[in-house]
């Protein structure tokens, strides 16, 4: 970190924004410090009291069961699904009628689509899976660009019962193939191309090259976006619209147990190999279900846009699953932020006259960029609310997002969670003093604390890491497929905490300040990938025997990805064959996970063990010290 980046936050830390009062007068949540200590003293009967305002077939016999942790059960003996309570419950009431998405492509063709509308292509798509086979507990990889059929594809599996794996549009073929044999999904769905940042994006060219790899996929469904020519292979493959066609709109909703899983959703850990979250349909839909309404405030008039991507939790829990159980209009963009100019975001938010805009710090830093008059051009007076995700915003940042795109007036919910997570966990609410950084408290009914290697909290303003004591409804269930990993990665650290795998300080005033991940882990423009992930793409290039890869600090991007790479014999370093392995991991990753830099050298720094030793290579990259070396083999 730069110092002067250590002074703006040591001055973010006295630099307090109090609530408009405006925004406090309507506010749902008046008292934050008295509704935490309630949930605190009474946890079950705080989140029974959250689950009674969404609709069962069948209410709990117990809240909570922990009898066998750390696989804690959420709502026990619950009849309940999700897409009962997005979808089927607002059919009965005036909402019906109400706007559930409106939809802008990047070439600026617009979409509307009602709560009915969406239910009844819900409702048809769920017979199609039907029609190819689908059952209950089966798993369907959807890999498509941001279009309404991707929450479509998502709400009809959920509503038969069935698993999403939803693989985010910007990864590629091995990415995608790993996905899919992972799950051991047999049906895969996908659109013919999506447009981001004026590219077409030839997505069911890299999922046809993933079934190569993955060859255990039987039928695979195509939506068509942009209508040029794909590969095609007869028997396995189906155009979307010609299944739609004759599909029945009349569809009942799986009654499923409160504990059936709802999707998984894979994420990078420290290995190479990543992680299959699993969400269910009862605690998660209680937990995005509640955060949206109290951190969000949502209300019937508002029109709200997630900017995030449909395939990242952001996405899953707050363009889709929250905010349909709310009842609320939200906006979806399809294209790149500063495409074709760096105020589309901010045309869309006049044009639709956005509420509340939720995204992340990167987006901010990227559009920041281009200065104050692209923001200017647009009367963003709608705006009463902001939220950041995906990695710590810088003061400075924060600072232009209030200032530029809030005017001032709004408020800046900074959640921090993870995919683990299911929902936000420590975030203000719009009644919460702000501080430009933090993510300001924990929310209702969560417990966390930083500590130190032994588990011994440590005093405000200690770096230390940041740990979670209480169970929350919203939390993962476990890895598919591999529930010691689960408890390894999460819970063996610290017993009786769940581990976070971030460094965080809390200050004086109990504000939580997060620094960082302390694992292999990079956040790349706000998106999780793994070190591992980045060197098994290089070795998997022909000239490659050993890599390895590092995160470095990069101002619009938070970090970028430095890459060194030991050449097999017979092969030369060179400017070329280092933009080769660039293009290359871009191809079998995705253009996210592209190396900043490609450089060549003889040895890496390693354990005794064999482990790379990144933070050797990173404080040599950045000309710090390089602390305890009395490990290192070479
Ligand atoms: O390091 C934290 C960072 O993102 C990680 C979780 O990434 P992912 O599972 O992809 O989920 C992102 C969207 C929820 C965390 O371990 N992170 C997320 N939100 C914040 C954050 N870091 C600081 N401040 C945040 N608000």
């Amino acid at each position: 970190m730069a110092d002067q980046e250590i002074v703006n936050i040591i001055s973010a830390q006295e630099e307090v924004y109090p609530p408009p009062p405006d925004v406090v007068a309507r506010a749902r949540i008046k008292d934050r410090e008295a509704l935490s200590q309630f949930a605190a003293d009474h946890p079950e009967q705080f989140w029974a009291e959250r689950a009674e305002e969404l609709e069962w077939y069948r209410k709990w016999d117990k809240v909570l069961d922990d009898s066998n942790k750390p696989f804690f059960k959420w709502f026990v003996g619950g009849r309940f699904n999700i897409v009962h309570n997005a979808l089927d419950r607002h059919m009965n009431t005036w909402r019906k009628n109400k706007v559930a998405y409106i939809w802008q492509g990047e070439d600026y063709s617009e979409r509307a689509i009602s709560y009915a509308e969406l239910n009844r292509e819900v409702c048809k798509f769920a017979n199609v899976l039907k029609s190819l086979g689908v059952q209950k507990g089966d798993r369907v990889t959807i890999y498509m660009g941001r279009v309404i059929e991707l929450p479509v594809a998502m709400l009809a599996c959920a509503k038969i019962g069935a698993v999403h794996s939803v693989v985010y549009g910007g990864f590629s073929v091995q990415a995608l193939a790993g996905r899919i044999l992972d799950s051991q999904s047999k049906v895969l769905i996908t659109c013919d191309g999506a447009y981001v940042n004026g590219k077409l994006v030839e997505l069911k060219q890299i999922a046809d090259d993933a079934i190569k790899e993955a060859p255990i996929v039987e039928k695979v469904v195509v939506y068509k976006r942009t209508g040029h020519p794909v590969g095609w292979v007869e028997g396995r493959d189906h155009w979307w619209h010609e299944l739609m066609k004759d599909a029945s709109p009349v569809c009942e909703t799986e009654v499923t147990d409160a504990e059936d899983p709802l999707f998984i959703l894979y994420t990078s850990g420290s290995t190479g190999k990543p992680k299959a979250l699993l969400h269910t349909h009862g605690g998660y839909a209680v937990y995005t279900y509640t955060t949206m309404r109290y951190v969000f405030d949502v209300q019937d008039e508002d029109r709200w846009w997630c900017a995030a991507d449909p395939g990242w939790i952001t996405g899953h829990s707050y363009i889709v699953y929250a905010p349909l159980m709310n009842g609320v209009t939200s906006i979806m963009y399809e294209g790149g932020p500063a495409y074709p100019a760096p105020d589309r975001w901010w045309q869309i938010a006049e044009q639709y006259r956005v509420t509340i805009l939720y995204c992340a710090p990167t987006a901010i830093r990227g559009l920041m960029r281009f200065g104050p008059e692209w923001p200017q051009k647009h009367d963003l007076s709608s705006l009463r609310l902001l939220g950041s995700v995906g990695e710590p915003i810088n003061p400075e940042a924060w600072r232009w997002y209030h200032t530029y795109i809030g005017g001032g007036r709004c408020p800046i919910m900074d959640t921090w969670w993870q995919t683990e997570t299911g929902g936000f966990m420590i975030t203000p609410l719009p009644v919460t003093p702000l501080k430009p950084g933090s993510a300001t408290k924990p929310f209702f009914g969560i417990r966390a604390e930083v500590v130190d290697d032994e588990g011994r909290p440590v005093p405000p303003n200690e770096e230390g890491y940041l740990t979670i004591l209480t169970p929350w409804p919203g939390m993962a269930r476990t890895i598919y497929g591999d529930p010691d990993r689960y408890v390894q990665t999460y819970w063996a650290r610290y017993p009786g905490r769940y581990f976070t795998g971030d460094s965080a300080r809390v200050d004086q005033d109990g504000y939580f300040w997060i620094i960082g991940r302390v694992d292999d882990v990079l956040k790349v423009s706000g998106y999780r990938l793994g070190t591992a992930e980045v060197e098994s793409a290089l070795v998997s290039h022909p000239a490659v025997a050993e890599a390895a890869a590092i995160g470095l600090p990069h101002e619009v991007r938070g970090n970028a990805i430095y890459t060194y790479v030991i050449l097999r014999a017979g092969y030369e370093g060179s400017p070329a064959l280092a933009e080769e392995l660039r293009q290359h991991v871009a191809k079998v990753m995705g253009p996210i996970a592209r190396p900043e830099k490609v450089e060549f050298v003889s040895k890496l720094p390693k354990t005794r063990s064999g482990k790379i030793m990144r933070r050797v290579l990173k404080a040599r990259a950045l000309g710090l010290p390089e602390g305890d070396l009395t490990t290192l083999e070479e």
